[in-house]
Order: structure tokens, then C-alpha cells, then sequence
């Protein structure tokens, strides 16, 4: 069928055309797109940071409705309302496990633009287009697998807000309440307070914790962030973070989340721990690399640090417990986000770059 699409084919470009779109295979749907969230990593990928093979459709926060689905699916019909969010093998140790976000074929399956059967779905002029995450979801319509298409019980509107449940806010809400699980009563600190950090700290309030200490340079951000659940608000221009942290809880944090994708801020989120505090680095900085004084860390304060992929989460039992928190109003996403037309797409990744949308959703 003939959809219309955001087509990056040289590096840095976006042109809305019509392209090929093939019918959905075995284990596979096709999904009408009524929203999608633009994420940093779609940035890195049109501009070839993440090399993925172009002509290539970016997207990998689509929300939508299914319109057919391939042999042997049965979890989903027409008409189901979906988010759709990362792919798996579904056959690897890992995802045999449920360890889906550390899937043995993650890096082609989100990065490679091919399908698990190593073909692609999208084409224009007869040659080839990859799609993003399996997903594509710059466009009218996708294909993806079944795997990645969670059925949500909510009205069209809420949907709309919902985009990000897929990629960012599963990444940040996830760090705390599948990597790190918190006690309730302890204190966590959330370094950048983008879309990614925001969900952080919404599910640090959500698990209880006592001190949560959001960390940015952007006084909006920051006062939105106290707005979601943040007990104290840090401006790292403004302060020794560090030492304003140490003071805040009484000598050191029992977990910090690194989400601003600035690399020596994980130098931050590790000092600032008290002994047994655990970091979660989940801001992506492609291959930088930062120096770290060792003793201190294993002597003094005996942290550790974890790297978390997609939080964690396997989206099909994560994403509906993060939409029942956001129908009981503990997680309340529609304050990040600001709605974009298609074909308005340059200017939502331009705001996103500027900082001045949190949450760019792009509506079809
Ligand atoms: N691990 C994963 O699976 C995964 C998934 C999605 C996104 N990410 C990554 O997570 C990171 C965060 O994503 P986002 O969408 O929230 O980004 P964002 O750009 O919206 O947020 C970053 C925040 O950091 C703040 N910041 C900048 N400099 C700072 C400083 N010196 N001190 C403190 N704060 C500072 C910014 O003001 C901003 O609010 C990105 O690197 C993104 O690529 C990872
Ligand atoms: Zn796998
Ligand atoms: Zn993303």
C-alpha cells in the first residue's frame, strides 16, 4: 500500500513522500499511526551519529490503531488500540528469560532498519527503506511485530499522550522501578530533567522514595520537576551539586539516575552516593568516555553503577502498569508534552534540540 512518510536519505534530512509499505508477514501487524514522540535517539540516527542504513524512516514512539494483522496473531485484531515501543528476538536466552531489553539481537533490530527475517518493509522506487526500531513511526502507517505493539484500554486522546510510554518515559520510569527498585523511604537523585528524567522522578514518588533530588540547569525544568514529585530541586550552574547533594541527605544518596546525556555528569551521579548507593546510567553519549577516580568508589562509599537499556522493560507488562498510573494521575505525561502536525516535524525536533518542548508528539 502507498503511505506517507518523513524519508531521511542523506544524512541530516527529512522529506515527507509516499512510499511502498508491504503487508504484515507471519507475527507481524499494520498499525494506522495517530501520534508519534520524537526521542534524542531519532536525532542520532538521522544525523548518522547511530549509522543506520539509509533511505531510512526514524520513529520509534508510535502510538496507533491495528488495521491487519499476519498469520499467527493472535494477541491483537483490527481496531485495538496499541503503543508500540522496542523489538526483540523473542528467542534469545535473554528473551527467553523476559530480558527483552537485553535481547542478543538488539543492536540490528533497533538500529539496522531490517526486520527479523533480515528484510525490510518500506520501499520507495523499488529499493529498500529501514525502518527505526522496527517501527518507522514517521509515517502514516507501520509494520511491526506483534511483540512490539502493547494493546492499551484508553480513549484516542489519552493515546496521544501516551507516545513516550514506548521509548523515554518507559527508559526513565524503568531505571527506578525495574533497575534500581528503591526502598520507600530513600533518597534518589535524577540528574537532567528531560522527558527521561521527568519519568524518573514521577516513578521515584510513585515507589515512595523520601528525598528525590532533581538536578538541572533550566529553572522551568526544575520547577516543573518539584510540580512532579522532586523534594528539592538542585541547579548544577548555580551550586556545587555535589556538595548540595551530600548536604540534602545527611552525607550522600542511596541512588542516583543519569539521564542528561552529559558524560561527566555519571562522575557526579557516582559521588554523590552514600556507601551501598547505586547509579543508573541511562543517557546515551555514543562512545564517550570518562575518567574515574577508582579507590574512592570501591573504598569509601562501595557504590555500584548499572548501564540500563529501555529501562529494564519488557514492554508487555510494564507499559500497561505505567498507563494504569497514568489513569490514576500518578503519572501525569501530559504535562511534558506539546502536539506538532505531521508535517511540522522540523520544527518539533527543532524545539526539542532548543529545550523548549520536553516532549515533542507529532499527530497524523
Ligand atoms: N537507555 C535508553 O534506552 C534510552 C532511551 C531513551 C533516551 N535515552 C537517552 O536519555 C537521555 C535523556 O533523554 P531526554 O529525552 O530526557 O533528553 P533531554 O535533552 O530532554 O534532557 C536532558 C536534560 O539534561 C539537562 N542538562 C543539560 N546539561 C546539564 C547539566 N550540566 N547539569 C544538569 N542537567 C543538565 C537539560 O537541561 C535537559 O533538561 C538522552 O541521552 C537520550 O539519548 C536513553
Ligand atoms: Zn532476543
Ligand atoms: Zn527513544
Amino acid at each position: 500500500m502507498k503511505v506517507t512518510a518523513a524519508v531521511t536519505h542523506e544524512q541530516g534530512k527529512l522529506s515527507i513522500e509516499t512510499v511502498e509499505l508491504d503487508a504484515p508477514k507471519a507475527s507481524e501487524v499494520l498499525v494506522k499511526i495517530v501520534a508519534a514522540g520524537v526521542c534524542h535517539t531519532d536525532s542520532a540516527g538521522i544525523n548518522q551519529i547511530i549509522p543506520v542504513t539509509l533511505p531510512a524512516i526514524f520513529g520509534h514512539e508510535g502510538v496507533g490503531i491495528v488495521e491487519e494483522v499476519g498469520v499467527g496473531v493472535d494477541t491483537l485484531k483490527p481496531g485495538d488500540k496499541v503503543i508500540l515501543s522496542y523489538p526483540s528476538c523473542g528467542c534469545c536466552e535473554n528473551c527467553t528469560e523476559g530480558a527483552t531489553y537485553a535481547c542478543e539481537d538488539l543492536n540490528r533490530l533497533f538500529f539496522d532498519g531490517s526486520y527479523k527475517d533480515g528484510t525490510k518493509r518500506f520501499a520507495t522506487e523499488g529499493k529498500p527503506v529501514s525502518s527505526f526500531f522496527g517501527q518507522g513511526s514517521f509515517a502514516s502507517h507501520v509494520v511491526v511485530d506483534a511483540r512490539n505493539a502493547v494493546k492499551v484500554d484508553v480513549e484516542l486522546d489519552d493515546l496521544k499522550q501516551l507516545c513516550s510510554l514506548g521509548c523515554g518515559v518507559q527508559t526513565g520510569a524503568g531505571a527506578v522501578l525495574n533497575a534500581l527498585v528503591p526502598d520507600p523511604e530513600s533518597s534518589l537523585v535524577v540528574f537532567g530533567c528531560g522527558g527521561v528524567g521527568m519519568a524518573a522522578i514521577m516513578a521515584a514518588k510513585i515507589r515512595g522514595c523520601s528525598k528525590i533530588i532533581a538536578v538541572d540547569v533550566v529553572p522551568s525544568r526544575l520547577e516543573l520537576a518539584l510540580e512532579l514529585g522532586a523534594t528539592h530541586a538542585v541547579n548544577g550552574k548555580e551550586v556545587d551539586t555535589v556538595a548540595a547533594i551530600k548536604e540534602i541527605t545527611n552525607g550522600g544518596a542511596n541512588y542516583s539516575v543519569e539521564c542528561s546525556g552529559i558524560p561527566m555528569l555519571i562522575k557526579q551521579a557516582l559521588q554523590c552516593l552514600r556507601r551501598l548507593g547505586k547509579c543508573c546510567l541511562v543517557s546515551v553519549t555514543g562512545d564517550a568516555e570518562v575518567p574515574i577516580a577508582l579507590e574512592p568508589l570501591i573504598m569509601n562509599p562501595s557504590v555500584s553503577l548499572i548501564g540500563a537499556t529501555e529501562g529494564c522493560s519488557a514492554p508487555q507488562v510494564f507499559i500497561p502498569k505505567l498507563v494504569q498510573f497514568y489513569k490514576e494521575g500518578r503519572l501525569p505525561v501530559e504535562k511534558l508534552v506539546k502536539f506538532y502536525p505531521f508535517e511540522k516535524i522540523e520544527e518539533a525536533f527543532e524545539d526539542s534540540h532548543k529545550g523548549v518542548t520536553i516532549k515533542p508528539i507529532l499527530t497524523f
